[in-house]
């Protein structure tokens, strides 16, 4: 497994530009099975999720064609299976996404049961109440959920339990080709959520209260083709402003959509950034000073997000003063403060808080990443660690981070890449 060696101790500045969202492309990879026409999506990042949401659409029997721009057109007329099999839904529980889609579709599917992972226990019983409330008859079979249905979905009105991202995303696709109007209450209203309902919409949805956590989907008899750009990944926007304000640095991110975290910008700001904002641009100086603490409790969009969580952890382990980091999205999505505390790092957990005591510098260490985001936390840490980290097991890095070190070594940053 490759490994990240970091010396700390540069102060990042200079221009980068935002790879598209993997949280918006992998829905939107998801909803070319609607449809019996080529779906091309570009903006896509080149990352290791992508890559097997490809696979598992080509597995299917989806004809996938890349173009010299690494536009993806998905033609899923030629689909022969209608499973998505264990050896790539253990690779990643994004694979669920398939699941509205397929059921809408053909009518029927088997889709194994995604597991947990580091961050908590990640249930989909949500999911699979809002397609059941459609008509589905759901069953748990060796692992595999069997989903199917009898005839048409049928339009319904569904009220989440608790805001789900990913259950959202399933019953909005499913509900695009139901017979009738289905209502999402309590609808999560993640950017990318509103970025997959614009691409339905372009493929012939209708949809109503798009960016609302209240969701009427008008269901029709067929989708058809599109060409679809996804939107620039706002989680890593947020984390290479983190990570420069974390230096004391200066730095313009271009290709991004500052509409899409103001949550995050604010909370940067109140640390002491100097903040500009463009159509399609961001610019953060922190004059050279050291970021102030700052509180932090996330909950769904547009409150802070769950995914910031960790790299603001990190930047309130050097920051001046004490602060506490309250995660109530996931149960276990803390378990960055003990590498960090292992770098120095003065963090007390307390049930779902983080209460940190700001030092004036981390010390190097050999750390282990354990997700992707706690990944990111780790890499911000040792660009501030006096001396070099090593990170290891940093596949969970490139699942959500394209070319990480590349761009960091633009922003001045000593950072490589060596295989274990
Ligand atoms: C999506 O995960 C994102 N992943 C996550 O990003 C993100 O952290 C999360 O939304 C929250 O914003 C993708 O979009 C691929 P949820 P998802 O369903 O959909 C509970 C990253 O780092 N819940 O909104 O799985 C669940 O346990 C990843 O890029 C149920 O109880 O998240 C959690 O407590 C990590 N039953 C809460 O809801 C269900 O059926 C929110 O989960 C579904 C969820």
């Amino acid at each position: 497994m490759d490994k990240l060696i970091i010396q700390g101790g540069a102060t990042l500045n200079g221009e980068i530009w935002i790879s598209g969202a993997k949280n918006s492309a992998l829905p939107i990879l998801a909803a070319t099975l609607l449809c019996d026409e080529p779906v091309t999506i570009s903006n896509l990042p080149h990352l290791h999720d992508i890559t097997t949401m490809i696979e598992l659409l080509g597995c299917m029997g989806a004809q996938v064609v890349i173009d010299e721009k690494l536009s993806i057109e998905v033609n899923a007329s030629s689909l022969t299976s209608c499973v998505a099999p264990y050896k790539l839904v253990k690779t990643m529980r994004a694979s669920i996404l398939v699941l509205g889609p397929l059921l809408a579709h053909y009518g029927e599917t088997r889709v194994s049961f995604p597991g947990g992972c580091a961050i908590g226990s990640r249930p989909v019983d949500l999911h699979l109440r809002a397609l059941e409330a459609m008509g589905a008859e759901i069953t748990i079979e060796e692992g595999y959920i069997h989903a199917k249905s009898n005839g048409r979905l049928k339009g319904a009105h569904v009220v989440f339990d608790v805001v789900t991202v990913g259950g959202t995303e399933n019953a909005v696709m499913a509900a695009t080709l139901a017979d009738g109007v289905t209502i999402l209450e309590n609808a999560a209203r993640e950017p990318e959520i509103v970025d997959l309902c614009r691409c339905l919409v372009a493929m012939g949805a209708e949809i109503e209260g798009i960016g609302t956590n209240r969701l009427v989907i008008t269901g029709k008899e067929k989708l058809h083709g599109t060409e679809y750009a996804v939107m620039p990944d706002r989680i890593e926007t947020g984390t290479y402003l983190t990570a420069v304000a974390a230096t004391s640095g200066k730095v313009k991110l271009k290709n991004t959509d500052p509409s899409s975290l103001e949550a995050v910008l604010s909370k940067l700001q109140e640390a002491g950034a100097d903040i500009s904002l463009g159509e399609d641009w961001i610019t953060l100086d922190m004059k050279g000073k050291r970021p102030k603490a700052v509180n932090v409790k996330t909950a769904p969009y547009p409150a802070f997000p769950t995914d910031m969580q960790a790299q603001f952890t990190a930047l309130n382990s050097i920051a001046e003063g004490t602060s506490t980091v309250i995660e109530t999205i996931f149960e276990n999505r803390l378990i960055q403060a003990h590498e960090m505390n292992r770098m120095g790092a003065q963090i007390q957990l307390e049930g779902n808080a983080a209460v940190i005591t700001g030092v004036e510098a981390l010390k190097s260490a050999p750390v282990m990443a354990t997700d992707l985001r706690a990944s990111a936390s780790l890499v911000i840490a040792a660009l501030v660690a006096e001396g070099e980290t090593v990170i290891d097991r940093i596949y969970h890095i490139d699942r959500g981070y394209e070319c990480i070190e590349e761009k960091l070594q633009l922003l001045g940053a000593n950072i490589r890449r060596v295989p274990d």
